[in-house]
């Protein structure tokens, strides 16, 4: 059993300098455990509910100051002195003192909060690293790093909606962490060479660091992504692959898929993605129809499933019953699993748990908004996440993952993932 001392949190600002939390806990053992929540921008309609203040007066409404005072009063003020059995004691505890669906009552960034913060003090108390923790949570040995999923391109919400598609991300294929960071840098600078002379602008980048030039089509982010590649000398298929994030949902109006140039039906939405993986080495299909078109999405995973991950984010929301149900319908092969998309470890376990059981691969993903905390990097260790998407190769937020995944692989040596070759 362990015993909780005192729950605390306060406001910080995330990479978009919005508000979010930060929480503290400490054990009675005197071990101090921290965690930062992230917060999306294109978010999912079934996603955990992250509260905020709606104070017009004070950061445009999206302070967190209520959510730090449910973790202050109302969490600290229900288990502190309260011992709990491990990581899902606790967070049954947290879901029961919520008691609505999405939790929307005490906020899923209050919540989710002190469910890593436990976490780490856990893994603190037992003086092991928090990837050691995760792993064990898990019932898992460590395996494999997972691959970075990695932003090059962006668009939609992410950027200036100069293309409706929000992320184009390269899959750098090299054997260790160090190599397809190289590799990455390298495309990427060539990427920001591409941009200057071809669109005439700075390397502006959006909220997770990708480049976004204000591309003439959708066919000339394919074109731009594959010249990069090839000015860094190396070969788009084998050294690197791509991967996409549609997230199309934030252009599904009225039954159509609307791209700019052309507005489609889902078939024909299905049929458009299938060229686009036809023609390039893109190895992941992330929400390529929207979160509600459920009859469809099977459809989509007949077509590219068999060489492409049909990934899930807004879609399934990291929600077990979501995941369930696109199993039983084969709607999908792939997870995108955001801890704050559910609220607590133990239900993004459970999400996880089901996905692996089902032989879909997992995504595990960071936000746009982010923190400095790495706690993402750990976990997808830990629960030997297939694939980690953080975003670009720049920008703090994103480098503090990427640096304590180097960390974790110097400290393990464990191989990388060899998804997608
Ligand atoms: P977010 O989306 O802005 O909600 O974090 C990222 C994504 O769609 O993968
Ligand atoms: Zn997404």
């Amino acid at each position: 059993m362990t015993t909780i001392n005192k729950i605390s949190a306060i406001e910080i600002l995330d990479s978009r300098g919005k508000p979010t939390i930060k929480c503290y806990c400490k054990l009675d053992s005197g071990a101090i455990g921290y965690a930062s929540v992230p917060s999306g921008a294109s978010t999912g309609k079934a996603e955990a509910h992250e509260l905020r203040d709606h104070n017009k007066s004070r950061f445009n409404g999206n302070g967190c100051l209520k959510a730090v005072s449910n973790v202050n009063e109302v969490i600290n003020g229900s288990i502190s002195g309260t011992s709990f059995k491990d990581q899902n004691d606790l967070d049954q505890a947290l879901i029961e003192l919520d008691g609505t669906n999405q939790k929307s009552k005490l906020g899923a960034n209050a919540i989710l909060s002190v469910s890593l913060a436990f976490a780490r003090a856990l893994a603190t108390d037992r003086n092991e690293p928090l990837y050691r923790y995760f792993s064990n949570l898990m019932g898992n040995e460590l395996g494999r790093l997972p691959r970075p999923t990695i932003n090059l391109f962006s668009g939609g919400k992410h950027a200036g909606g100069q293309t409706p598609i929000q992320d184009l991300l390269v899959v750098p294929g090299q054997e260790d962490l160090m190599s397809s960071l190289d590799v990455t840098y390298r495309v990427y600078q060539a990427a920001a060479k591409i941009s200057r002379s071809k669109y005439g602008m700075r390397a502006l980048t959006a909220d997770e660091g990708g480049l976004a030039p204000p591309f003439n089509n959708l066919n000339s982010i394919f074109e731009d992504a594959n010249e990069s590649i090839e000015a860094a000398g190396l070969e788009p298929g084998k050294d690197v692959f791509f991967a996409m994030d549609v997230a199309s949902s934030h252009f599904f109006k009225d039954g159509l898929y609307d791209l700019g140039y052309r507005k489609l039906p889902s078939e024909g939405m299905i049929e458009e993605i299938g060229k686009w993986v036809g023609y390039n080495p893109l190895v992941s299909i992330e929400d390529g129809l929207a979160e509600d078109d459920w009859e469809n999405w099977p459809k989509l995973n007949e077509a590219i499933g068999g060489k492409s991950l049909v990934l899930g984010d807004d879609f399934l929301c990291t929600n077990p019953d979501r995941i369930s149900r696109a199993i039983e319908q084969n709607a999908a092969n792939a997870l995108l699993l955001k801890v704050n998309q559910i609220g607590t470890v133990t239900e993004a376990a459970r999400a996880y748990t089901l996905a692996k059981e089902a032989g879909w691969k997992v995504t595990i993903s960071a936000r746009s908004g982010e923190t400095e905390d790495d706690w993402l990097a750990d976990l997808a260790v830990g629960w030997q996440g297939d694939q980690i998407k953080i975003g670009s190769i720049t920008q703090s937020e994103r480098l503090a993952k990427y640096n304590r995944l180097l960390e974790i692989e110097k400290e393990t040596g464990l191989p990388m993932n060899d998804w997608p070759n």
